[in-house]
């Protein structure tokens, strides 16, 4: 667990952070987002001690930052960036071995890592080991980017705006990488974005911030159901409860009663697939509901019009 506890950080005569505290649960993924200049990378470089607080603590697993040594801190904690930060002189392979290299550990089991690695972030290990970033898209880059993070395995991930640079169609391929990537990895993450949608889709917690402050801490549901203040309310804006459809899945909704389901229907849905998917495939078709199949086209019930308003109507009422 990471805690922030009343941290206060100076540029200067500027008071960029005013005393934030919340907290990031093991192997969830926990998100910061707010304006630009709120102060969302300067907390996460409190985290990894590329900056110190000027009042408060910053802790991990209870232990203050500080009462770490840098290299011990860092050994447990993978950094990456926007634009991924790849070093241009060093190939694929290598940048991914930097951590390891640093740790003392050898060219084999360097080179191993980093096969497994490139295999686990979906590129080919044989055809992009030996390639220099300049010859990688930027999707790629950023892959390779998070693969180098992980490379010595460490059980903390900060991500700052890390597929900020990645155009919104690759970019949506991204986000739904590192979610299959988390679930079986289960890291403790740290997530910067700026992109509300990209917070709704990745999220466990939201730590909403303004101004060097934390305004609201929240599960992506009850903050978009239940904004905290009329800050809360704007950035979260008047979409918020088609974006909260976006969490609640198919399968939790649908009735299994298959009489009223047409098998000759056209529309269907997966049962994987979210609240918002659906409403959107119900506001296409005359009818008020559409029948829900699984991975083999099976059909396994229905979803109503209906379901999706209550489920939205649940928590979107203030
Ligand atoms: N090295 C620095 N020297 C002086 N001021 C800084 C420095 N780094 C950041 N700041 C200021 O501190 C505030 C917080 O900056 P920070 O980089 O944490 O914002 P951010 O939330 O990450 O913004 P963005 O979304 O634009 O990346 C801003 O007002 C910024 O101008
Ligand atoms: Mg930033």
């Amino acid at each position: 667990m990471i805690e922030f506890d009343r941290v206060v950080k100076y540029y200067g005569t500027h008071r960029a952070l005013d005393g934030v505290t919340f907290t990031v649960p093991d192997g969830c993924v926990t998100v910061l987002i707010g304006p630009s200049g709120c102060g969302k990378s300067t907390s996460l470089k409190l985290v990894n001690r590329l900056l110190e607080p000027d009042d408060g603590y910053v802790r991990v697993d209870g232990r203050p930052v500080k009462s770490f040594a840098v290299e011990e801190l860092r050994r447990g904690i993978g950094y990456v960036i926007q634009s991924a930060g790849l070093l241009p002189h060093m190939t694929v392979q290598d940048n991914i071995g930097l951590v390891p290299r640093l740790l003392g550990r050898d060219k084999t089991w360097r080179r191993t890592r980093a096969l497994d690695l490139l295999e686990l972030i979906g590129l080919d290990p044989h055809s992009y080991a030996r390639k220099y970033p300049s010859q990688l898209s930027g999707g790629e880059a950023q892959r390779v980017g998070v693969a180098r993070a992980l490379a010595a395995n460490p059980p903390v991930l900060l991500m700052d705006e890390p597929f900020g640079a990645v155009d919104p169609l690759n970019r949506e391929t991204l986000q739904n990488e590192f979610i299959s990537l988390q679930r079986k990895l289960k890291k403790t993450v740290i997530f910067v974005t700026h992109d509300l949608d990209e917070a709704v889709r990745v999220a466990d917690r939201i730590v909403l911030m303004q101004d060097g402050l934390v305004i609201q801490e929240a599960a992506p549901e009850e903050l978009l159901g239940h904004p905290s203040n009329a800050f809360a309310r704007e950035f979260v804006g008047t979409d918020r409860a088609l974006k909260r459809l976006g969490r609640f899945s198919v399968s939790d909704y649908m009735s299994q009663d298959t009489s009223r389901v047409e098998s000759e229907d056209h529309t269907s849905v997966p049962a994987s697939a979210t609240l918002r998917e659906a409403l959107s495939r119900i506001l296409a078709v005359p009818s008020d509901q559409i029948p829900v199949r699984d991975a083999q086209n099976r059909i396994l019930g229905s979803i109503s019009l209906e379901a999706i308003r209550r489920a939205g109507y649940g928590g979107a009422s203030t």
